[in-house]
């Protein structure tokens, strides 16, 4: 097994086991790209300020950059004995240059190199998870344009309730992921602070200027505290927290898609290409897709979990359970992305079956409200109203029809007040166009939001 960087005061090899017990390289190799942006800016500022000749600040970035090479080409020996990717590499760069590779590691510790390359890594998935984002928020506003008349039963307590349009449903929706991006957002503000420099703990006592590596690497600015930087996994935390809600949110829009792809409500399909089929019952077409967001739901909230704990009860400053920031990070990063990946695709296929919706709607009184509003605005107070027309839904279980479906004089038996005039609020158009008002079902206003949205988020 290769030597140690951190030999020197040991007298016998580490157990087998305990190698790889305590090595990250299996997964910390992903951080590769990061490790190296990272050391190519500590070696220039290095040089900046005079710790490094000129000469072997390029030698090591040819070499670093040989490296990435190699490692893009697939040639690259990842070595478990050399535990992590930041060892790996910097013995590889050493067996390359030789002993200016030495040199690198002066005024740094593992400890901000890791801090500073997950931060790296982090800023960069979070602006592709934001134009993901972007995507599927484009894709349920372009969907809730075309569907901004087609009329479907909203529910509370999964009953019928009022109609409302499915335009305003899929607005609904959009508006959970405004919020989330803007948390995304406000997340990457914090991961956006450049640790390197904090050294081991306590800084160093080379004369770096940590403004050259801040500006170098893109970080708004460098970290106040030597021993926050190192130690602090809060900013994975708040990703993790920002995934855990996003991911609820699809996780409930994947619950509606499962049951409106149902027989049962038929309210909308899903192209086959987002669906799969079953071993033994040849009809079967299952919404694959959305259960699978649905399910993927619960890693999420794990790793938010996972990275809580991790973090309660550790003392100041780096300890080695930070180790375990990496698995819950990465996968939350991956499962986040290819959920919204798929569902940015999916979205815009969704087909609305507005004729099954329409007799959804139909169905269960879902203008019982309107009629009650017609009644106040004839001066009949609310909860009179209210009493009324629940005996003319009454009525209506018994004979089986919508209150749309009976006739003025059978209305009229409810209260004298209703007219000829009352049809013009039974109608589910009537229904939702009444409901004309800011954050409104009704079509004008879902046409008016998605305007709003698209000039506010340029979408
Ligand atoms: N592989 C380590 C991690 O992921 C890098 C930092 C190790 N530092 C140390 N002092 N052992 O946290």
């Amino acid at each position: 097994s290769a030597e140690k960087p951190w030999g020197g005061r040991f007298t016998e090899p580490t157990d087998a086991f305990v190698e790889r017990f305590t090595a990250s390289v299996g997964f910390d190799q992903r951080l590769y790209h990061h490790d190296i942006t990272g050391s190519i800016a500590h070696a220039t500022m290095l040089a900046e300020v005079g710790v490094l000749t000129m000469d072997e600040r390029d030698t090591i970035i040819a070499g670093l950059k040989a490296v990435r090479a190699d490692i893009e080409a697939g040639t690259f020996e990842w070595s478990v004995s050399l535990e992590d990717v930041h060892m790996n590499i910097e013995a590889r760069l050493t067996d390359r240059i030789g002993i200016t590779g030495k040199k690198l590691h002066t005024g740094r510790s593992r400890n901000d190199q890791v801090a500073t390359d997950i931060r790296l890594y982090l800023r960069d998935e979070i602006d592709v998870i934001a134009e993901e984002l972007r995507r599927l928020q484009t894709g349920l506003l372009d969907l809730a344009e075309r569907e901004a008349e087609t009329i479907m039963p909203g529910f509370t307590h999964l009953q019928t309730a009022q109609p409302v349009t499915f335009g305003h449903h899929l607005l609904a929706w959009y508006e959970m992921l405004v919020r989330d991006a803007e948390r995304l957002q406000d997340c990457r503000k914090r991961v956006n602070v450049m640790p390197l420099g904090a050294a081991a703990l306590a800084g160093t006592t080379y004369p770096i200027d940590r403004s050259i590596t801040a500006r170098l690497l893109g970080f708004d600015r460098p970290s106040e505290n030597s021993l926050d930087s190192v130690s602090d996994r809060d900013f994975a935390i708040e990703f993790c927290s920002f995934a855990a809600l996003l991911m609820t949110h699809l996780s409930r829009f994947s619950e509606e898609l499962v049951l409106w792809t149902s027989a049962q409500f038929d309210f909308i399909d899903l192209p086959d290409r987002f669906c799969t089929g079953s071993s033994i019952m040849p009809q079967k077409k299952n919404p694959d897709v959305p259960e699978l967001v649905r399910g993927k739901t619960g890693r999420v909230n794990g790793h938010l979990i996972s990275l809580l704990t991790l973090m309660k009860s550790q003392p100041l400053a780096y300890n080695k359970d930070n180790q375990e920031d990496k698995e819950p990070l990465f996968d939350t990063v991956d499962t986040v992305k290819g959920c919204l990946r798929a569902y940015a695709d999916m979205i815009p296929a969704i087909e609305a079956r507005a004729d099954n919706m329409r007799v959804a709607a139909k169905r269960g009184f879902s203008t019982a409200t309107d009629l009650a509003d017609y009644l106040v605005k004839k001066g009949v107070a609310f909860r009179d109203a209210h009493e009324i027309v629940g005996k003319a839904v009454a009525f209506g279980v018994a004979e089986g029809r919508d209150l749309s479906e009976m006739t003025t004089d059978e209305l009229k038996r409810f209260s004298d007040v209703i007219g000829e005039d009352v049809f013009d609020v039974l109608t589910l158009e009537g229904s939702v166009q009444a409901r004309d008002h800011l954050g409104g079902t009704a079509p004008a206003q879902v046409r008016a939001a998605v305007a709003r949205a698209r000039k506010a988020h340029l979408l």
